[in-house]
């Protein structure tokens, strides 16, 4: 039987994954491909660390460029993560006329369309399905099964470790330092779980979701952004009461000849399909001008289900590496403009006296932030309590410059927190 020759660039959690996907489903993959995979050269850190996969110790190196010079090996499968050496490998690979699959999303959100090219010029394919959702097929539906339709909007819950946080808040009320602890100790969260709170890691998911879903390169930088370090239990409470569940919301819209991206945390309505999608799970959520509403949900992490995806590209680069190489134009088409038009959510601590509350409408109103609707919370026991205010539709700006100037009144206390309340019209 034919086979064909694969380099691994890393042996982790994806990697590992990968290689006992090959060998439990072995008779899957040849029936599917009539060749066998054979793993030819791995690139590891340590030779003789122990690892749970079956694999003869000659087949790895220390040196990445014996993987990548190696020429029985058709396909690279980067999975080392992070943006450098990974980018100088992944362009030795595909200027060697090599396949490359790789996992990366800063990789992708920050060199994709440079990568792109440079595969385009060398006749080979560069697929990086695993890179956003994990095991969620999202990427090839949109280039493949969708690409009969005009992606109008797409919205993801696209980080598990910030799922995870928030959904033990809402479930299981514990506090945000609770919960991050709790991911940590079932390995969602990292030692240091920044770029997953932040927001960093579903803004590069976004920019690669986004980039795809509309035709044109988004940078990571023209994503607004804020994590989810500021959202306090009382946020939960009240969304809860009010109808809602607060999730970490990566969303893309189109309008007209204009693009609105953000990574935010949003009340998302409570009978909404996304409000299902729980801990460590993603999911994201699309509409086409043909197919309407679609979702795809999954495992966004993880061993088996990365595995997955990266066995997927691999597959369909077998299955189709004799089709010509595609120039995925990249042309500008839209323009980007982050003015969150949205219902906002504001909750403040303000003095307990007669006027406060008049005073702040009326700063609202100054500046066209029109109010749906106010709710007194509780007393605090130091004459103060909390507002809760949900307005009308309006521009963020907007809602940032009546802020200021509410903070400065000395009957306001504080403002603790500002979210958005995402009715997906
Ligand atoms: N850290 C990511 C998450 C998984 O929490 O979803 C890898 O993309």
């Amino acid at each position: 039987m034919e086979s064909v020759k694969l380099g691994i660039l890393g042996m982790g959690t994806v990697a590992s994954g990968l290689v006992n996907i090959i060998e439990f489903n072995k008779s899957k993959v040849v029936n599917n491909l009539n060749k066998e995979l054979i793993i030819n050269k791995v690139l590891v850190n340590n030779l003789d660390k122990e690892r749970n996969v079956n694999l003869q110790k000659e087949v790895y190196t220390t040196d990445a460029y014996e993987v990548i010079n190696d020429k029985n090996v058709e396909i690279i499968v980067e999975l080392i993560g992070g943006i450098n050496p990974a980018y100088e490998y992944i362009k030795a690979a595909l200027n060697n006329k090599k396949h490359v699959v790789t996992a990366n999303k800063a990789l992708i959100a920050t060199h994709g369309s440079e990568l792109e090219n440079i595969a385009f010029k060398n006749n080979v394919k560069l697929m990086y399905e695993a890179s956003v959702g994990g095991g969620i097929p999202i990427l090839n539906t949109m280039r493949e099964n969708l690409c009969a339709n005009e992606l109008e909007s797409v919205f993801g819950i696209i980080n598990g470790t910030t799922n995870y946080i928030l959904t033990q808040m809402t479930e299981n009320e514990l506090d945000y330092d609770q919960a991050v602890k709790e991911a940590q100790k079932l390995g969602f969260a990292e030692a240091d779980p920044s770029s997953d709170v932040d927001g960093d890691d579903a803004a590069y998911k976004l920019s690669i979701l986004a980039s795809l879903a509309f035709g044109q390169k988004i940078n990571v930088k023209d994503i607004t952004k804020e994590g989810i370090t500021k959202i306090s239990k009382q946020d939960i409470i009240n969304a809860k009461e009010l109808g809602y569940n607060i999730k970490l919301l990566a969303s893309g819209i189109k309008k007209d000849n204009k693009i609105e991206l953000s990574v935010h945390p949003s009340f998302i309505p409570e009978n909404h399909p996304l409000s299902t999608v729980k801990n460590e799970f993603n999911a994201v959520f699309l509409k086409g001008n043909a197919v309407g509403e679609i979702m795809l949900y999954g495992k966004g992490a993880g061993s088996l289900p990365t595995g997955s995806a990266v066995l997927g590209d691999i597959m369909y680069i077998v299955k189709y590496s004799d089709k010509e190489a595609v120039n995925n134009e990249n042309k500008q088409k839209y323009i980007i403009e982050n003015k969150a038009v949205k219902q906002y959510y504001i909750r403040m601590t303000v003095v307990d006296k007669p006027g406060v509350l008049g005073g702040i409408a009326s700063i609202f109103g100054k500046h066209s932030v029109s109010l749906a609707s106010v709710v007194q919370k509780q007393k605090n026991g130091n004459h103060t309590v909390s507002l809760v205010f949900i307005t009308h539709e309006s521009e963020r700006i907007n809602i940032d410059i009546a802020l200021e100037e509410i903070k400065k009144s000395e009957t306001v206390t504080n403002i603790e927190s500002i979210l958005l309340v995402e009715n997906f019209r």
